[in-house]
């Protein structure tokens, strides 16, 4: 990592707004955005489609929108965004193999980041990003957390679903969800995105 180049990671539970508040981030400071699940997503679609995770090529095609090419198999963004992958990518993420083949993939978008970047997930600021800038905690009420996923899902996903998911990302063995070392913690019940971003950047000064 180089010295002056800013990362900041998003920490959290599943709908507390990690990728609303990643983003204006970047879109604040001009630096990348990338969601650390949409790889969980990914491999875990790649496994479901081929029974094998050996795979020789992973190549990031495009950012925004991602894609994402697999040997031969190519995935777009919005496949990755279903019920059966929110809950099968929980499960597959709890394995230290598949954890350390994302680690990886997550060290190059960082290194292909120039103008710095801002990272979204449940372990970015504890274990893949230690030295980030600024790392980030976000959390929200549940019942804030829990209607904004079944809203994103279309109604697909219950609040038991993400119930569920949730207590699995904080409870496995390999890395859970927990507060980074020294993170800054934000409460996103009642506060605006502009608002959160004001106090990210405040905090960013501080550094
Ligand atoms: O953030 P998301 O909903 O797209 O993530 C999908 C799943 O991937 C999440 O339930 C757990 C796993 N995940 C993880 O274990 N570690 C991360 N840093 C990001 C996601």
């Amino acid at each position: 990592m180089s010295m002056n180049k800013i990362i900041i990671t998003i920490d959290g539970p599943s709908g507390s707004g990690k990728t609303t508040l990643g983003r204006a981030i970047s879109k604040k400071l001009g630096i990348t955005f990338f969601s650390s699940g949409s790889i969980y997503r990914v491999i875990t679609k790649y496994f479901l489609d081929t029974n094998s995770l050996g795979f020789e090529n992973f190549e990031i095609i495009s950012y925004e929108p991602l894609e994402i090419k697999i040997d031969n198999h190519t995935y777009f963004e919005k496949d990755l965004y279903t019920k059966e992958l929110n809950t099968k990518s929980s499960e597959l993420a709890q394995q230290i193999e598949i954890r350390a083949i994302v680690d990886n993939i997550l060290k190059f978008v960082e290194s292909s980041a120039d103008s710095g970047l801002v990272v979204e997930g449940r372990d970015m600021g504890s274990v893949v990003f230690p030295d980030a800038t600024l790392k980030i905690y976000l959390d929200a009420d549940e019942h804030i957390r829990s209607s904004r996923r079944v809203e994103q899902s279309n109604n697909e996903e219950t609040t038991d679903d993400i119930a569920e998911r949730d207590k699995r990302d904080l409870s496995r063995k390999n890395s859970p969800l927990v507060v980074p070392k020294g993170a800054l913690m934000l409460h996103n019940n009642t506060s605006t995105v502009e608002e959160l971003v004001d106090e990210v950047i405040e905090n960013l000064k501080l550094q």
